[in-house]
């Protein structure tokens, strides 16, 4: 029998109500910790444990069909990829900021200065909108910490509850964008693996009504 196969991050925020949705959508999944593929019990569907950042990629080769996933990842690294369904969990902002204790007037006041990300794509693109030039400067966690090691002027990540910046006394002073959870559709999906698609949408769409 054919299988959907979807992607879930591994660990992570998003890990947990991605598949609390999935379990209120009535799909069942045993769940060994450190599986990194699981088998629905009562759906035809696969479940694919992975790096957020590498599921744009397998989306885009067809080696999963659908993926639960940070709307912001998408617009950092698969702007090619359709989003099927917005989830309401894990909302979150992008966000530059800098030291709490820096004089802030406008995105001017980032010119020739380093930025320390792991969005360099929207970065760039929310800066040249704004006709202003930056060094960008790219790691993959731990951002918050390069302004207090004199890394970088100032930063571009998520913000959820703000405590992290607060944590690190630095303020938002830009949202780039507003991101939720969605659910992405590879551009390969088969026809038949789209009716299933399909019956998940009809379950999903009803799991979020009820949560209203
Ligand atoms: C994420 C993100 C921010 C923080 C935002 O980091 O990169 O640092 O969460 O959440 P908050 O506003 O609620 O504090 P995470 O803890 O996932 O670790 P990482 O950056 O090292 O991947
Ligand atoms: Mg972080």
């Amino acid at each position: 029998m054919t299988k959907i196969r979807i992607a879930v991050q591994k660990s992570g925020r998003l890990n947990e109500d991605s598949l609390r949705i999935l379990k209120d959508c009535g799909i069942s999944i045993d769940n060994g910790k450190d599986q990194l593929k699981a088998t629905s019990r009562n759906f035809p569907l696969e479940v694919f444990y992975l790096r957020n950042g590498d599921i744009p990629q397998y989306l885009r080769d067809g080696v999963v069909d659908i993926a639960i996933i940070g709307e912001n990842v998408l617009i950092e690294k698969g702007k090619d990829i359709s989003i099927a369904e917005r989830l309401g969990f894990s909302k979150c902002r992008v966000s530059l900021a800098v030291p709490k204790n820096e004089t802030y007037n406008s995105i001017k006041d980032f010119e020739g200065k380093k930025i320390a990300t792991s969005y360099p794509n929207t970065v760039k693109g929310y800066l040249a909108s704004k006709g202003v030039t930056a060094d960008l400067h790219i790691i993959n966690g731990s951002v918050e910490i390069a302004p207090n090691i004199g890394l970088a002027y100032g930063i571009c990540d998520i913000v959820s509850s703000g405590s992290t910046l607060f944590k690190n006394n630095l303020k938002e002073v830009e949202v780039m964008l507003k991101s939720e959870a969605v659910l992405a559709v590879s551009p390969t999906i088969s026809e038949e693996r789209k009716e299933l698609l399909k019956k998940i949408q009809f379950r999903i769409k009803s799991v979020l009504q009820a949560r209203q």
